[in-house]
């Protein structure tokens, strides 16, 4: 991956990081979404912010953990981060599933989000398993799946984005946005990982 989009993906990662942190620590719940999905969210905040805080950690250490230089010269603390990061995806995915059954525009919503949150925990836990077991490249693949889904919240703003500028209704694209965040963020995971293998390894 080429020096400007690692940086677009340090920059706009650590960006909606530091925007979600500061949207749910200090403004009131539900005023940082789309009025539509504020009462769901108070409904259930103990959910949101159980998601939101630990996501944002796993969002913003993310990239760094990709950083081979850093590795090679801190394994210790790669090794330590790593951790903290999984542990923070296991508790922003679980209480990102549980969110999925309350997300706002039905049941593509609910399909899209509970898929993404199952796909962040599984490729999590073969990202733990594999490393565990000394299979470095098994291990580097599943982080690159891990993270291509951590990813989906930035590419769901961007979604936000483009919905609202080209003046799309909000209860029509959001059900949409619950699946374009997040597969074509693993369709491009599997074409790294298929470029930077000879054979795949995934046990
Ligand atoms: C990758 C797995 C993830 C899943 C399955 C997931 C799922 C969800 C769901 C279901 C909602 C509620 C949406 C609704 O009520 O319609 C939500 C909201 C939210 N999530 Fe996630 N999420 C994930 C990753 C992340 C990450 C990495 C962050 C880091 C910033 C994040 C930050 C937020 C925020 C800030 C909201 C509140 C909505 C907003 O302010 O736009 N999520 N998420």
């Amino acid at each position: 991956m080429n020096k400007v989009v690692k940086s677009l993906i340090y920059i706009s990662s650590a960006l909606i990081g530091i925007y979600a942190f500061f949207a749910y620590a200090f403004l009131e719940l539900g005023n940082a979404v789309h009025p539509s999905m504020k009462v769901n969210f108070n409904a259930h905040a103990l959910g949101i912010y159980a998601h939101i805080f630990p996501s944002i950690v796993a969002l913003i250490l993310g990239p760094f953990q990709f950083n081979e230089k850093f590795r090679l010269n801190h394994i210790q603390v790669h090794r330590k981060l790593g951790k903290v990061y999984l542990l923070c995806v296991f508790l922003g995915g679980f209480s990102g599933l549980y969110m999925a059954q309350f997300s706002f525009g039905g049941m593509v919503s609910h399909v899209g989000f509970s898929l993404l949150a199952i796909l962040w925990i599984t490729s999590g836990f073969y990202a733990y398993s594999s490393i565990v077991r000394k299979k470095i490249q098994a291990h580097k693949n599943w982080m690159a799946v891990n993270f291509s889904l951590t990813f989906a919240a930035v590419t769901l703003r961007i979604g936000l984005g483009i919905g609202f500028a080209i003046g799309l209704p909000f209860e029509l694209f959001y059900p949409y946005l619950a699946w374009l965040c997040w597969v074509p963020n693993l369709l491009v995971a599997f074409l790294i990982i298929k470029k930077d293998n000879t054979s795949l390894q995934i046990i």
